[in-house]
């Protein structure tokens, strides 16, 4: 199956600048450091990193951090979320980032690389099927 970020250049670019913010991240707890960006179709992109807070329930993931970036700089619909990690595998978004994705990006695909190169592809509505959403709010 060819993936549907395949010779996406402004991909590319995503996945740099998710790399780069990972740099950035406030994690001298976990010290697991998280990068992300939010690819805009008009091609604007949106970067976060983790931080963390010695009160660690605080702690907002880097997936988190771009997404709220993005929605308070009125960001067009979402088509890619790029998180990178430094892992052997690609690690897949929290549950609490599942459901801010399916709020603010619920058409985009979740681009899950690490520093080394791998990547996984997955939909948001495969990462959170059956989500509640502002329908069920609905009276
Ligand atoms: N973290 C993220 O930023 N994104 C993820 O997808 C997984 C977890 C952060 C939260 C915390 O700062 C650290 O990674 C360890 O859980």
């Amino acid at each position: 199956m060819i993936a549907a970020s395949a010779g996406d250049a402004a991909l590319e670019r995503a996945v740099a600048l998710a790399t780069q913010a990972r740099d950035r991240a406030y994690a001298p707890y976990s010290r697991f450091r998280v990068g992300a960006a939010v690819l805009a179709a008009d091609g604007q992109c949106f970067a976060g990193a983790n931080v963390e807070n010695a009160s660690y329930g605080l702690t907002a993931c880097a997936e988190r951090i771009a997404l709220w970036t993005g929605a308070v700089a009125g960001m067009s619909a979402v088509r890619f979320v790029v998180v990178v990690t430094d892992t052997p595998q690609p690690v897949t978004p929290c549950g609490a980032c599942r459901q801010v994705l399916s709020e603010l990006a619920p058409d985009a695909t979740v681009v899950m690389a690490t520093v080394g190169g791998r990547r996984q592809e997955a939909t948001v509505r495969d990462l959170l099927p059956g989500a509640f959403g502002q329908n069920d709010l609905a009276r």
